[in-house]
């Protein structure tokens, strides 16, 4: 029986309405659809405005998500439009100067994934919005991810003790340069991109690390930057994992766009199989479990389990605004993954262990 004080007032009528948070959406080019399409179906948010340097993107995005208002300078639409939260969804290069844009007129912020461009400029932003006392929230969306809250929940539980080694594994031949042709030219490429996400998971996971050691390899001699990594982690807790992945493989069947994620623990051990199947052994005892996404109205085969953790993480940043407290994916808590990123890059350059 729940506690009398528990009991929540009854709704009043419309009262949703007030409540919602008015969020207003900066950049609209390829991803921008999955952050457009989750705000239109969260019940706590009302989207009220996009903003692209782009004038098509940003009347496009207006038409096709019905938003009421379309900048295509993010400063006028802050000013006219007052938005409760802004959603940047731009690449890195922009990041800074849009978080220090908003935290001037002390809105809270959701930034796209990298950080920025370098270690130095996400500090920065952490200490901004700290100074404007205002959220700062990375859209590290990984971790939001279905079969990614599962397995925590099973770590959790102590079903496999506690975790020992473990790998996290991302390796595809799906052309993700076709839709992001910018990826050509970065220097910093799959550590960046998407190296990033899995060495989140690994904290996620296996908690903070201590000692470092990648090897990096460009596969691809279109690219500028590195398209193959593998990343030893040290973690406090004493255990060892290994983060891989790739964007040059030719295993069939190609995974894409799905993380692979093995953990062997003192009483146990879990496997992420290929189609979503958890395997979780302790003892005696084994099971599958189903971990696979549901499709939404706006989601497809096989993006959805990414779009789904889009939906996730957004809901995620309502909630941390609507309770006042620190998302998971602050900016500050994302200052300690962008650092896993340089000691990769340090690591790969030196041939050395990095210590943190
Ligand atoms: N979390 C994920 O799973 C995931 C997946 C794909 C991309 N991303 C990230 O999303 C970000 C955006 O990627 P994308 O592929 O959509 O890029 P994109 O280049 O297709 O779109 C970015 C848009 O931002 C606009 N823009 C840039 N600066 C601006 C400014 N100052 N004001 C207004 N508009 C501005 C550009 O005109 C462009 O339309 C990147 O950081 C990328 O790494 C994340």
């Amino acid at each position: 029986m729940a506690p009398a004080s528990s009991a929540w007032p009854a709704p009043i009528e419309g009262s949703e309405i007030l409540t919602k948070t008015k969020v207003a959406v900066i950049g609209c080019g390829f991803f921008a659809s999955n952050h457009l399409n989750a705000w239109n179906e969260l019940p706590g948010a009302d989207l009220v405005a996009v903003c692209d340097l782009d004038e098509s993107k940003a009347a496009d995005a207006a038409e096709q998500f019905s938003v009421p208002a379309m900048f295509t300078d993010a400063a006028q639409m802050i000013a006219q439009v007052k938005p409760d939260l802004v959603d940047i969804v731009t690449t890195m290069v922009s990041h800074r100067k849009l978080v220090e844009l908003c935290a001037a007129s002390k809105i809270p912020v959701i930034v796209q994934k990298p950080f920025g461009p370098t270690l130095e400029d996400c500090t920065a932003m952490v200490e901004v919005c700290r100074g404007a006392g205002t959220m700062l929230m990375v859209h590290e969306n990984f971790r939001f991810q279905n079969p990614m809250r599962r397995i925590r929940a099973v770590l959790d539980a102590g079903t496999i003790g506690d975790p020992v080694w473990g790998r996290i594994s991302f390796r595809t031949g799906y052309d993700v340069k076709a839709g992001q042709p910018y990826l050509f030219d970065e220097e910093r490429l799959i550590v960046l991109d998407l190296g990033i996400h899995l060495l989140d998971l690994a904290r996620f996971f296996f908690g903070e690390v201590e000692t470092l050691y990648s090897r990096h390899a460009r596969i691809d001699q279109r690219v500028s930057g590195e398209d193959m990594a593998t990343i030893m982690l040290g973690h406090g807790s004493g255990a060892t994992s290994v983060v891989d992945c790739t964007y040059e493989s030719r295993q069939r069947p190609d995974l894409f766009p799905q993380t692979s994620v093995t953990i062997e623990g003192t009483k146990g051990a879990l496997d992420l199989k290929s189609d979503f199947r958890l395997s979780i052994s302790a003892g005696a005892e084994h099971r599958v479990e189903d971990v696979s996404t549901p499709l939404r109205a706006w989601t497809s085969q096989p993006w959805h389990i990414a779009q789904d953790s889009v939906y996730d993480t957004q809901a995620h940043a309502l909630s941390a605004l609507a309770g006042g407290f620190a998302p998971e994916t602050s900016g500050a808590d994302n200052l300690k993954t962008y650092a896993l990123v340089e000691g990769a890059y340090q690591s790969a350059k030196s041939g050395e262990c990095v210590r943190f």
